[in-house]
């Protein structure tokens, strides 16, 4: 181990780390010489640190995932903001909006989904949950090509050929991305191969060809426009849109700066009408690993009126949560503060702690090992089986009343916090 990993551990863990830990972390040194994935390091674990994340639940997992990021960042991703979505993301926030006593006094409206990836899967449930409402869903990089094969891996790709993205199918998400640079050279020769036998017609068409093996689809987003659904290929600020009545951004502002941000909140102050709502934030899976902003249309102001984050975040799993590209990303600075208030109680964290280690174990995720450190437990679980569990055990605290006590540790910190219908830990900002 070389002496950034030791200063890592010194300097946000009290040299607490496990060795293993440790060894994952040391493999991590040779792309932290860049200079913004070493900042991107240290950031989440500054946010660590602060949220008083425990270092014996820093596991191997936990540091994996970290170079996962930093691998995808740099390698695959080529900087690019990933069109990656998940079905069932945002249920909880259609929760939240279906009991928000504006919404439903406008039994119908606009409502823009910004940013919305592709393929647009929570678009495509908020247009179904509510049915009487117009929604459009916007975003820069909706793909002229897909070309996807038979066990579910994809790529897509802009008007003139160019590979935008890929991804592996069915919950294995990371397989292709493991090699990107023959994963690149495959899809792009499947693309030159097909493509010259779409039939000719319009471009803006939706089309298809292939074989029972790869299909290659013109317009692929085309397919999921429905009466009340329609997209809309464009950025942030530079779209003529009408007049809505709620806006969702998620898991888009994260990938950019605080000024970034800024002018993103003053576009939808001009789309939104009076007492509109924008929710802003990250979401994982199923609103695990979530946190947001939830602001209201007053007049001419665009109004901060709610934070809200998940009760996973106060000891996740998985480092979505400490992650930041920007110094500047007020979200995960407000969670991590929030999250080191709650966590500062020593009751409420060690009946949380003891509760979640014990339903983590009974799942067959995590045990503590004879050195005290948390660590996987073998498993055959998909990358999904173990998200689920994760989903449930998180429901099954909400059940037994940990949302509700950590709002009343933030209360008695002197926060003005409350559960949300989402089921959420809130705080008025
Ligand atoms: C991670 S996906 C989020 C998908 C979906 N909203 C979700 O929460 O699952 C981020 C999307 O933001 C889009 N994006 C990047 N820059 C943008 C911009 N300036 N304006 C709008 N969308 C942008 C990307 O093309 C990408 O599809």
């Amino acid at each position: 181990m070389s002496g950034l990993t030791e200063k890592w551990n010194e300097t946000y863990f009290n040299g607490r780390l496990s060795p293993a830990v440790l060894s994952q972390l040391a493999t991590l040194e040779q792309s932290a010489r860049h200079p913004e994935v070493r900042a991107f390091l240290e950031r989440a674990f500054c946010h660590m640190q602060r949220a008083r994340f425990p270092a014996t639940a820093f596991t191997v997992e936990l540091a994996t995932q970290f170079g996962h990021v930093v691998q995808m960042v740099q390698d695959a991703w080529q900087g690019t903001v990933p069109p990656f979505t998940l079905e069932g993301r945002h249920h909880k926030l259609d929760n939240y909006l279906e009991s928000h006593p504006w919404f439903q006094a406008n039994p119908s409206g606009t409502f823009l989904d910004v940013g919305c990836g592709f393929p647009p899967l929570t678009t495509v449930a908020t247009a179904g949950r509510f049915p009487n409402w117009q929604v459009i869903g916007i975003d820069p990089a909706l793909p002229h090509y897909l070309v996807q094969e038979e066990h579910g891996d994809y790529a897509l790709f802009d008007e003139n050929g160019a590979l935008q993205y890929f991804q592996g199918g069915h919950g294995r998400a990371l397989a292709v991305w493991r090699d990107p640079v023959s994963a690149r050279e495959h899809f792009t020769d499947l693309w030159r191969h097909w493509r010259p036998q779409l039939a000719a017609g319009s471009p803006e068409a939706a089309a298809s060809v292939g074989n029972g093996r790869v299909r290659l689809v013109q317009n692929p987003v085309r397919h999921y426009e429905r009466s009340n659904l329609v997209f809309r290929h464009g950025r942030i600020g530079a779209l003529a849109l009408p007049a809505s009545h709620v806006i969702r951004c998620f898991n888009v502002l994260f990938y950019f700066d605080g000024p970034f941000r800024q002018q993103a909140l003053a576009w939808f102050a001009s789309l939104l009408v009076d007492g509109g709502l924008a929710l802003c934030g990250v979401n994982g899976f199923h609103s695990t690993r979530c946190r947001y902003t939830v602001y209201r249309q007053q007049g001419a102001d665009l109004v901060e009126t709610e934070f809200a984050f998940s009760l996973d975040n106060v000891r996740p799993l998985g480092g979505i949560s400490w992650s930041a590209f920007h110094d500047d990303d007020e979200e995960v600075s407000r969670l991590a503060a929030l999250v080191g208030v709650i966590r500062s109680n020593a009751s409420f964290q060690h009946d949380f702690d003891a509760r979640l280690d014990v339903l983590l174990t009974e799942a067959g995720l995590f045990h503590y090992g004879h050195d005290g450190y948390l660590r996987e437990m073998p498993t055959a679980m998909t990358p999904s089986e173990r998200e689920k569990h994760q989903y449930d055990i998180g429901e099954q605290l909400d059940q037994e009343g940990y949302t509700t006590a950590a709002v009343a540790v933030l209360q008695q910190a002197g926060h003005q916090a409350w559960r949300n219908s989402a089921g959420h830990i809130a705080v008025r900002i």
